[in-house]
């Protein structure tokens, strides 16, 4: 009898806890994703990398002064945007001002199979 009623108490605690731990990790993935938007003068752009993508195929911002923010969410990244002075490794930003064009970013840090795939457009639209 005993022996029965705490099987059922640990199989409604798995349950409460797989829960639990299932909304969090939910909820935490959506509160980054919101993060990208626009403060005081200039441009603001979060890339938010995982293993092997960032979190947008294109990011499009008005020529000016862009401050580019990365934030990884899993594994260790970097971005390069090449033909600008734009470098980050593993979590930081950076703020420069940008001509309208095209420019490929790039991961520039070694990270796994998957790192030749990370590679996104950043598009400096003219004002
Ligand atoms: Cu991410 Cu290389």
């Amino acid at each position: 009898m005993r022996a029965k009623t705490m099987t059922l108490l640990l199989i409604i605690l798995t349950l409460v806890l797989t829960a639990c731990t299932n909304s969090h990790f939910k909820a935490s993935k959506n509160t980054i994703a919101i993060t990208p938007q626009q403060v005081g003068p200039g441009e603001i752009v979060d890339l938010i990398a995982e293993n092997w993508s960032f979190n947008q195929k294109k990011y499009i911002v008005p020529a000016g002064e862009v401050t580019v923010n990365l934030i990884n969410i899993e594994g260790f990244h970097g971005i390069e945007v090449q033909g600008t002075d734009i470098s980050i490794e593993g979590d930081g930003s950076y703020t420069t001002t940008l001509e309208p064009g095209e420019y490929t970013i790039v991961c520039n840090i070694i990270c796994g199979t998957g790192h030749n795939d990370m590679v996104a457009t950043l598009i400096v639209e003219e004002v």
